[in-house]
């Protein structure tokens, strides 16, 4: 297999403990910063990295010029398999209306009336997108299907795109079910979860008693609890609308993830916190934020109190339709108080905890060969330049 040396790297962040500088209040967590460096790839893992001044050989040679490399972004949390439009829903928001969570059943109706080509097209152009703008791992959920047959369609089609795919039957109650609730917890728990299994390696909830549609703490115990015996990993969409019972469960039950985090509880917080760092990550979603006019998530608070952050876009019709962690990175850093280097982190390496992955989301040996590039001197242009599409796949 051949090799490739890249040199001409400002900076590269590896997230290796073995090189940069001891962490300062402005870099801490440690990103493993090395400057004027250089890094040697195979097709499935980083080799070498180190300064340029003591790289090896080897079989092709790429120079940079003076750009920066990163760890490809990790999107832990997406919903891009779907079909219809809902921009006028937006627009309708930016005048005044709340978000509810309501217009999941337009995409639902537009998502059943689709074949499977076109889900899975729709959903590999919106994949395209980001990883144009550096984005190389992504989590893909179900939740606009509902019925056994639609939540197939819509996974079978992630399942062609990533590994990591999410069963989301339990995202709202369809209408067809608007009468009968129990029955519904009972079809995403049993014959849905029976049928959607083999193309998925999570389970996901939208534990939020607030909203009608959504589901209170029991009703997501029981689907997460069967998710868990059929031997899937566990995510919980928690404190999106208001505060409620996720983030609690999420620990009771040892989900991989807790996403939104928009109200949290002090509580909430102290559970977070006791749990890391084997506990739920906390995965914002500040395109939601942005999106919705929601307060943003208590970033601050929670890496204050030790617990793991992730990043990741919520890429959706409805809540946030954006494609780009550096626009998320930007949010996080003008409006949720956290660092470029806690942005940057929770964007690579966080992400990967939040899907339990270890060769994504860093540039240690041995890790996927994953790189993005910056056209910029150094990873705080992300926050710095933001709307500005300086991130980018580099393709070898
Ligand atoms: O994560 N909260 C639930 N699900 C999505 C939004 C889905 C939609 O509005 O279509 C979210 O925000
Ligand atoms: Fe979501």
């Amino acid at each position: 297999m051949s090799t490739t040396l890249i040199t001409g790297i400002s900076e590269l962040v590896t997230m290796d403990p073995a090189h940069g500088p001891a962490p300062s209040a402005a870099t801490r967590p440690h990103l493993g910063v090395i400057e004027r460096a250089a890094i040697v790839v195979d097709n499935d893992a980083v080799l070498w990295s180190g300064p340029q001044s003591t790289a090896p050989d080897a079989d092709e040679h790429v120079d940079l010029g003076g750009r920066a490399v990163i760890p490809g972004f990790v999107d832990s949390h997406t919903h891009i398999v779907f079909a219809g439009d809902r921009s006028r829903e937006f627009e309708a928001r930016m005048a005044g209306d709340p978000y509810d969570g309501g217009g999941i059943a337009t995409t639902m109706a537009a998502t059943r009336d689709a074949d499977e080509p076109t889900l899975a097209a729709n959903a590999r152009s919106l994949l395209t997108e980001m990883h144009e703008q550096g984005t190389t791992t992504v989590e893909i959920k179900s939740g606009y299907g509902l019925s056994v047959a639609d939540e197939v369609r819509m996974l079978r089609a992630a399942a062609t795109l990533t590994p990591e795919t999410t069963f989301l039957g339990a995202h709202v109650v369809p209408p067809e079910y608007r009468d009968d609730r129990a029955a519904y917890v009972d079809l995403v728990s049993g014959p849905m979860l029976d049928a959607c299994a083999p193309y998925v390696r999570w389970a996901d909830v939208f534990c939020e008693p607030g909203a009608p549609t959504a589901f209170d703490a029991d009703e997501s115990r029981a689907v997460l609890t069967a998710a868990g015996k059929a031997g899937l990993g566990l995510r919980v969409h928690a404190g999106q609308l208001g505060p409620g019972p996720g983030v609690a469960l999420g620990v009771e039950l040892g989900a991989a993830s807790v996403d939104h985090c928009t109200h949290l509880t002090d509580a909430d917080i102290t559970m977070l916190a006791e749990a890391a760092p084997d506990g739920p990550v906390a995965t914002l979603l500040p395109g939601v934020e942005f999106s919705t006019r929601s307060p943003y998530p208590q970033a601050r608070r929670l890496l204050d109190a030790g617990v793991l952050v992730a990043l990741a876009t919520d890429c959706n019709p409805g809540s946030s339709f954006t494609s780009s962690m550096p626009f998320c990175i930007a949010l996080a850093v003008r409006d949720m108080g956290m660092t470029a280097a806690e942005a940057l982190w929770a964007a690579t390496e966080g992400g990967a905890r939040a899907l339990r992955r270890t060769d994504v989301g860093n540039l240690r040996p041995g890790s996927r060969p994953h790189l993005c590039v910056l056209d910029a001197p150094s990873y705080r242009h992300l926050p710095y330049r933001p709307g500005v599409p300086i991130a980018s796949t580099l393709e070898l």
